[in-house]
């Protein structure tokens, strides 16, 4: 029998509570956690295995000694990265997390070589791309998770509204991981209610906002970024791929065409199976949508120029 294996390159906050929920949930049979600050993997490996005694199935977690030890995973999540310090701008942000993914990817392709990426460091558009140019792999799989999360952030502040529906909001949030993330009210029901027979046009305003600052949000309270609704999408995410589930969550891809554009990441409908993204699904957006939409990309396309101006995939 195949044993289902899933590797995550990056053992901090997120990582680790991806591991936590994956095993919680019993998914796969290994999880292997790398780190590349010493001890970090092998320190939440045991506490993350020691937890499992009381989840449904056994998982086995260990920590990777080396890059060479996350071998033949189906899927490897990337977590790595560095949060801006300081005087950092935010282009040496990028460019010092490109550069991470790309030693972080060679590994991959060359001990993973058949997995599925879930891409979730920051700017998450702008690395997914990178990712998907780095491999050169067919881009459904390459996966940059951002949808699940703030889909189930616009959800919690739908039902921080109504009061009532939790578990059975259904959210589509489409564009970039950032300032111009389009949280889309018009596809939102509960349960089999439009949203819009529930909440006037204000509450909505105020839901989309909500949304879009509900990172910044949990930072200003704990003065670091979530990990709990983070490391939940992961698996989320892993669990319709090792699955095959063929559902929908919007996820970055490399768009060829679809909404209009090319040669860009940026988050869309997407059905998520055992091979990665298994079709994008392209909705027919009003004007005022399409013209968010354009605004999203051109924020990511900046980025993926200024890894261009520095001849970063030369
Ligand atoms: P963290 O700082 O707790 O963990 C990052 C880990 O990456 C650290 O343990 C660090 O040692 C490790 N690392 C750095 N370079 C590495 C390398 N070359 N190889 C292996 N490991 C390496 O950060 P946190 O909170 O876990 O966030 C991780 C990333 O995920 C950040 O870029 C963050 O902005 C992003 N993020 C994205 C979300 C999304 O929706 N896409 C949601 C939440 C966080
Ligand atoms: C978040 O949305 C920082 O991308 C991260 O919480």
């Amino acid at each position: 029998m195949h044993r289902r294996k899933v590797g995550i390159i990056g053992a901090g906050a997120v990582g680790a509570t991806a591991a936590y929920s994956l095993s919680m949930m019993g998914t796969c049979n290994e999880i292997i956690l790398f780190d590349i600050a010493e001890g970090v993997a092998k320190g939440k490996a045991i506490d993350i295995a020691q937890s499992t005694h009381y989840a449904p199935n056994s998982t086995i977690i260990t920590a990777a000694e080396s890059p060479a030890d996350v071998e033949g995973c189906d899927i490897v999540v990337i977590t790595a990265g560095v949060p801006r310090k300081g005087d950092m701008t935010r282009e040496d942000l990028l460019m010092i997390n490109a550069k991470i993914m790309k030693s972080v990817v060679e590994d991959v392709m060359k001990y993973s070589p058949d997995a599925v990426i879930i891409c979730v460091s920051n700017p998450l558009d702008v690395m997914t791309y990178a990712i998907t140019r780095i491999t050169g792999w067919e881009r459904n799989r390459i996966i940059g998770m951002a949808g699940a999360l703030d889909g189930a952030r616009m959800a919690y502040q739908i039902y921080n509204k109504l009061g009532f529906g939790a578990g059975q909001i259904g959210t589509l949030v489409m564009g970039d991981h950032g300032q111009n993330m389009i949280p889309l009210p018009q596809k939102v029901q509960v349960g089999d209610v439009p949203v819009n027979e529930l909440l006037s046009r204000e509450e909505m305003e105020e839901i989309i906002e909500r949304t879009r600052t509900g990172g910044a949000e949990i930072v200003k309270y704990l003065g670091t970024s979530g990990y709990y609704a983070p490391g939940r999408a992961i698996a989320h995410m892993v669990e319709a791929l090792l699955n095959d589930s063929q559902i929908v969550v919007s996820s970055s891809v490399l768009l060829q065409g679809e909404y209009g554009y090319s040669d860009v990441t940026a988050g869309v409908p997407v059905v998520l199976g055992k091979n990665g993204i298994e079709k994008i699904i392209e909705l027919e957006l009003d004007e005022e949508t399409r013209a968010k939409f354009k605004i999203s990309i051109e924020g990511i396309t900046s980025g993926i120029d200024i890894l261009k101006a520095n001849h970063f995939f030369e």
